[in-house]
């Protein structure tokens, strides 16, 4: 089985450009559904440089020109196409707002579309119980950025039809990816295990176990990981792990509970490379 044939992505931002671009690089006509007219002419741009990079790499078998005309860019949610057999949201990680387009997006398309959301924390099921017919959708976690991630994470609510994850793996691998099925549960399985491990790096800084270089060196050399926790933290912004582990410290309990270290650090405005500090200096 290939991809669908039409699907619909609503926000084309980092990940929803990601996303746009690998569906038509496979040979889906893809609808990106933007927020107005201008932010949907600056979602096609971010997918035409998504493109150029890939052909840069050699990743593309055709033209990126070629690629791209498989691409609508929308300003406007109501013009999706009725016959898309997949809708993916990406937009900004708000409840109201992705319960928002979801429930608009499931009354433009029919009866057969899966309908999914990209978002790294919100509740699957809670997200599914807003909508008309929950059997149909589930969380599609795409990695950032979208084209080389190997991983995708497929969530799956109490409501979700079997036969709708059977059909969104078969797309995942047509995509040349893996899927890992994950019940929805906070955090899924990658944030919940990532946190933990970049949570217990900084607990040994805060104790001097040892310093950051070598917290880092630890598990990239002893453990083969890619990149160390302090400096995997540092990439997705001390900001962004604090709001994380602030909320797994809430659904599932002390052992996420945040270290003194990361809240001060964040206090400071060292959020990691996009501040040019954080464990490390990135200038
Ligand atoms: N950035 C990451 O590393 C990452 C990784 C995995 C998952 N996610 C999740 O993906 C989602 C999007 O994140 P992002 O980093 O791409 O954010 P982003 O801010 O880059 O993109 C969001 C896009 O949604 C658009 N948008 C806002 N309101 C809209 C509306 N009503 N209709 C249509 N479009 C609208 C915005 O204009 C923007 O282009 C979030 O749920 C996030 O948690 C992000």
């Amino acid at each position: 089985m290939g991809v669908p044939g039409s699907v619909g992505v609503i926000g084309g931002g980092r990940m929803g450009a990601g996303i746009a671009q690998v569906f038509a690089t496979h040979g889906a006509a893809v609808s990106v559904v933007e927020s107005d007219e201008s932010a949907a002419v600056a979602a096609r741009e971010r997918i035409a440089e998504g493109l150029a990079k890939a052909a840069e790499r050699g990743k593309l078998s055709r033209q990126p020109d070629v690629i791209l005309e498989r691409v609508t860019v929308l300003g406007d949610l109501t013009r999706l196409p009725a016959e898309a057999e997949l809708v993916v949201e990406a937009v900004p990680e708000r409840v109201e707002l992705k319960i928002d387009v979801l429930t608009r997006a499931e009354s433009v398309v029919s009866d057969h579309a899966v309908l999914a959301s990209n978002t790294s924390s919100l509740s699957i099921t809670e997200l599914g119980a807003a909508l008309r017919e929950p059997r149909r959708f589930l969380g599609m976690h795409f990695f950032n950025p979208v084209p080389p991630s190997k991983l995708v994470e497929v969530v799956t609510a109490p409501q979700t039809d079997e036969t709708v994850t059977r059909r969104v793996r078969d797309w995942v691998r047509a995509l040349g990816k893996t899927d890992v099925v994950v019940r929805d549960s906070p955090g899924f399985a990658t944030s919940r295990l990532g946190v933990l491990l970049g949570l217990e790096a900084i607990r040994m800084l805060e104790e001097g176990v040892a310093d950051a270089e070598a917290i880092d060196n630890a598990m990239e050399l002893g453990y083969r990981h890619p990149m160390g926790p302090l400096r995997s933290t540092d990439l997705v912004g001390l900001d962004v792990r604090l709001a994380i582990a602030e909320y797994l410290h809430s659904t599932l309990g002390e052992r996420f509970a945040p270290p003194r270290l990361l809240r001060d650090k964040v206090a400071a405005g060292e959020l990691g490379r996009k501040t040019g500090r954080g464990f490390f200096e990135w200038r």
